[in-house]
């Protein structure tokens, strides 16, 4: 399958019929160099927390190319209000969909959605666990270090999606740490370098990692996994 980073923590997925966007943070994105008329074929949408720079453009996108959306309970209600089909889910739990299965994970964060009238509540942050054809990716979202995070290290991952950025998550230090719990076979760092407060150097992370291999991409870049 292919894995694409657009930017931040954007990342698209394509296998067969599965076209999936996670954290569509596309447009007002100082780093993304794509037009968001390339997801039109977008089959799901999965979004792991409410802050502008991950649910970014899930209104857009949901109501021009009509993917499946998948978060939390309250985003969910949130963007079905913006007549988005979703399905629901919440930290801990588990479903089937027909390209693979899904597993939200904790995230130790914020959620609220920002609107012009102040912040909603949206839930507990989380993070992705997609496992499709044998193959499991896991996109942290927003996190801080968790002990949770060993409990990942049963699941075997293929592929982690990390942020490094410090600030708003973990930095290089106890993503680190977090790679240690995990031990994914590969890694991916991400939300790094897209503003001031979120400055990080992806080699001095690589330089650190000892058990997995680290993939640094560049914006628009993608693997085969
Ligand atoms: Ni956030
Ligand atoms: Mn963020």
């Amino acid at each position: 399958m292919k894995i694409k980073f657009i930017a931040h923590s954007c990342f698209y997925i394509e296998h067969n019929n599965f076209k999936g966007l996670i954290d569509p943070f596309i447009n007002g994105n100082p780093s993304a160099h794509v037009d968001i008329s390339e997801f039109k074929d977008i089959s799901h949408l999965f979004v792991t927390h409410g802050h502008g720079d991950h649910l970014g453009d899930s209104v857009y996108l949901g109501q021009h190319f009509n993917p499946l959306t998948i978060s939390n309970f309250e985003i969910c209600n949130y963007l079905s209000m913006h007549k988005l089909t979703c399905h629901p889910m919440h930290i801990g739990g588990s479903y089937n969909f027909d390209f693979g299965r899904v597993k939200m994970t904790p995230a130790l964060h914020g959620s609220s959605i920002q609107t012009d009238t102040g912040d909603l509540y949206g839930g507990n942050p989380g993070g992705f666990l997609i496992e499709i054809d044998g193959k499991k990716i896991y996109h942290a979202g927003d996190t801080g270090l968790t002990m949770d995070m060993k409990l990942l290290e049963d699941e075997h991952i293929d592929l982690a999606l990390i942020p490094i950025g410090g600030n708003f998550t973990m930095d290089i230090h106890d993503a680190v740490r977090a790679v240690d719990f995990i031990k994914p076979k590969k890694v991916i760092p991400m939300h790094y370098n897209t503003f001031d407060l979120v400055k990080a150097d992806p080699e001095e992370f690589k330089n650190l990692i000892k058990n997995s291999e680290v993939i640094i991409l560049n914006p628009s870049e993608e693997i085969e996994l």
